[in-house]
This record gives structure tokens, C-alpha cells and sequence, in this order.
């Protein structure tokens, strides 16, 4: 067993969902690639999950009470604050969720995340109802911006019969998180900016013409690159997406607001990566009032000029250019218009996805992509977009590497 994680010092928060059966494997996957763990529960874990089933795992006592004079007399919630190398919370509940963003500290885990320094890992698990409440989300996002790394949840079949956003990662998924966040960083000292979502191109002040892109895959390679340790600035169109974890984010609208964005950044970052699904034409003129339907005609048109190619404007940089990577959605003889782009364009990498294939793509959760660069290609296969994104990276990191010799 490789030891990815030797002597990372975990401290793994269990609060009160069925989730938390997992954790007992969770606790082993993570000690057999070297880690130490030291488990501490809600009251409310305890109902799912025995401390003594967590202590054989671990081979620690665990820590349950804020209050218990013989735990605070061997390792005290202070000193169990300063022992961790990371805080990983699952499964982490609505409830813990919404305890962490308003700062309490009515238990001994929410106590000592309060005292610690230590980077936070949440895993939400909870029903997908919950989960897509507004106050649940809003919760979620204030925590994103305090820097907590969240992961997941998972879409699929919940335990109480729903379907729907809300499972917490497996085990191994958490592992893979933990052995990413603790890996080598490629891309430190390393600046990335990346467009992604869809843009809106204003018809009048009430209509525009859009796109299904939902910029998912463009936030999932801002994730990845972020925790593979760049600088990443994330220049978004309209998209339901919470921020991740240490990024900057621009929020634009509009194909020519994201080209001034995208031009701005293009120039103070190594690597430029265009997942935007930018619209390639917009309405010549926005009506300053809202069109109104007329009865001597069934028919209305509205005149529509290029928009500015932001990726391959940024090719064309002769001053401080970055490596520049472009995608491809297209249903139909992907390879060949994905190496036409790649030479029209002047790319340094072009990421080809089918999107006529039903589930990748546009608006899922997984995709495929086939890489192609100057002098070679590779082929990802479908998989979630998250584990795309640091593969796709991977690749980007070396090419990026011949680049800027
Ligand atoms: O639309 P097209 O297939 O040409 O898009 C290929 C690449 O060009 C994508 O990376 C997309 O983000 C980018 N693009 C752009 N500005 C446009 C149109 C496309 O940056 N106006």
C-alpha cells in the first residue's frame, strides 16, 4: 500500500447522518496509506456509529464530550485543535453545516474548529431536499468563501428513498480528496485563469440568447488546479455554482464583458484556459425597452454581429502570452473541427468533447475528452468532471512545462 498520507495527522469530525456508518472504513482506508486519525463525534454521531467501533479502527480513544475532565486531562480540546494537519468533516449534516458558518461552538467538534488553525474539509451528506435549500446552500457558499474545502456530495439513491444531490463521497473519494490535498503541487507559483458557464447576450432588457452550458467542467478544473496549488482566477458567465475554495472569482455576463475580462487576465497569468461556452454572435442592437409583439406580422428579426473570439485573441498575444488551452463541444466529426480549431485558433492544447453523446457534456455530471496538442493526444475517458479536471491538469502541467523553457 503506497503510503500517500504517512504521518498526516487527520482529525475526523463525525456529526449525525446514516452516512457516518462509512466512516469506520473511512478511518481504516486512511490509516493504511500512513495516516494517524483521531475520531470526534456529535452526541448525535453516536446514535449511527459506536465510539467504541471508532476507537478499534483508529486505535484512539475517541473524543466525544467538551466537559470530561479525564479526556481534557490526556489530549484537550485546544491541544487536539493544534494536533491536526487537516479537519475533515464527515459526514457533515445541515445542521453541522449551519452551526460551522454561524461560528458556534456547542460541542466539543465545533469547539475545537473554532480553535484551529488547521484547513477544514467538509463532506455534506443529508437528504437532497435539504441539501438544495436555499439556507443549506447559502451556508455552503459562506463557508467556501472562508476557504473550507467542501467535497461532494454525490448525486444518486439516498437512504431514505429520494434521488438527488446529497450522498457523501466514498470513502475512497475522501481518500483520493485527502491524498490530492496533502499531494505535491504541480502548479504552485503557477497563474491560471479560466473562463467557464455560458454567456448571456441581451436581446432587450428583459430577453436574452443563451446556451445550456452550466459550467460545471470550467469550476471543476478551477478546483482542481486550485488544490494542485495555483493561482486561479475563474472569469464566469451566469452559472447556479458556488465558488470553489481559494479562487478569485470575476462574474461577467456577456460574450464582449468576458472578453475585457478574459484580455485583462490573459496578460498576468502563465496559463489561459477557455471552457466558456462563449455565444458567437449577439444581437446587433439591445432594444432599450422591452419589444413589444406587434399584429401586423408573425414573424420578427433580429439582426445578430460576430462577438469577439476571446481564446484565440489570446493566442494571438505577442507580449506575455499564455499557454493556451481551448475546448470543443462539438456533435459531429469531433476530431477533425477539433484540430481545425486547434491551428485556426493558434492553441497550444484543444479539449474535444462529443456533446451529442446523452449524459456527457453540456450540463452533466461526467464527461469524456479527447486532449490534442502540436505533436500528440490523449484520450480521457468518461469519468466525473472533477477527476477530468485534475487529469486534464496533469497534462496541461506538462505541456505547459515544454512551453515555458
Ligand atoms: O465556439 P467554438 O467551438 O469555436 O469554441 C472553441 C473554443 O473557443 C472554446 O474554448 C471557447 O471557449 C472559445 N471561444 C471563445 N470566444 C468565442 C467563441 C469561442 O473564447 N467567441
Amino acid at each position: 500500500m503506497p503510503q500517500s498520507l504517512s504521518g498526516k495527522k487527520i482529525l475526523l469530525g463525525i456529526s449525525g447522518g446514516i452516512a457516518a456508518y462509512k466512516c469506520a472504513d473511512l478511518t481504516r482506508r486512511l490509516i493504511e496509506r500512513g495516516a494517524q486519525v483521531q475520531v470526534v463525534m456529535t452526541p448525535a454521531a453516536k446514535e449511527f456509529i459506536t465510539p467504541l467501533t471508532m476507537q478499534a479502527v483508529s486505535g484512539r480513544p475517541v473524543s466525544d464530550s467538551l466537559l470530561d475532565p479525564a479526556a481534557e486531562a490526556s489530549m484537550g480540546h485546544i491541544e487536539l485543535a493544534k494536533w491536526a494537519d487537516l479537519i475533515l468533516l464527515a459526514p457533515a449534516t445541515s445542521d453541522l453545516i449551519a452551526r460551522l458558518r454561524a461560528g458556534m461552538g456547542n460541542d466539543l467538534l465545533t469547539t475545537l474548529i473554532l480553535a484551529s488553525n488547521a484547513p477544514i474539509a467538509v463532506a455534506p451528506a443529508m437528504n437532497q431536499q435539504m441539501y438544495a435549500n436555499v439556507a443549506t446552500q447559502e451556508n455552503i457558499s459562506a463557508l467556501t468563501q472562508r476557504g473550507m474545502m467542501i467535497w461532494g456530495p454525490a448525486a444518486g439513491q439516498q437512504a431514505c428513498g429520494d434521488v438527488g444531490y446529497g450522498r457523501m463521497l466514498e470513502p475512497m473519494e475522501l481518500v483520493a480528496h485527502c491524498e490530492a490535498f496533502f499531494g505535491p503541487k504541480p502548479l504552485q507559483n503557477i497563474k491560471l485563469a479560466i473562463t467557464a458557464g455560458p454567456t448571456r447576450e441581451a436581446i432587450d432588457p428583459v430577453r436574452y440568447i443563451s446556451n445550456h452550458s452550466s459550467g460545471k467542467m470550467g469550476f471543476a478544473i478551477a478546483e482542481a488546479a486550485a488544490n494542485m496549488g495555483a493561482d486561479v482566477t475563474l472569469i464566469s458567465g451566469p452559472v447556479a455554482l458556488a465558488t470553489p475554495a481559494n479562487v478569485t472569482r470575476i462574474d461577467v455576463e456577456s460574450a464582449e464583458q468576458m472578453y475585457k475580462a478574459a484580455m485583462e487576465h490573459a496578460v498576468i497569468n502563465d496559463i489561459f484556459i477557455s471552457c466558456a461556452a462563449v455565444a458567437d454572435y449577439r444581437p446587433s442592437q439591445i432594444a432599450d425597452q422591452k419589444i413589444k409583439k406587434t399584429d401586423d406580422s408573425d414573424q420578427m428579426q433580429i439582426v445578430m454581429v460576430k462577438n469577439p473570439d476571446i481564446v484565440a485573441s489570446v493566442a494571438a498575444l505577442k507580449d506575455k502570452r499564455p499557454f493556451t488551452v481551448g475546448f470543443a463541444a462539438e456533435t459531429q466529426d469531433v476530431k477533425k473541427y477539433a484540430l481545425g480549431k486547434l491551428a485556426k485558433k493558434n492553441l497550444d492544447m484543444i479539449c474535444a468533447n462529443d456533446v451529442s453523446v446523452e449524459g456527457l457534456g453540456f450540463n452533466s455530471n461526467d464527461n469524456a475528452l479527447h486532449l490534442y496538442w502540436k505533436n500528440g493526444e490523449q484520450a480521457l475517458g468518461t469519468a466525473c468532471k472533477q477527476h477530468l479536471a485534475k487529469q486534464l491538469l496533469d497534462i496541461v502541467v506538462k505541456q505547459y512545462q515544454q512551453y515555458s523553457k
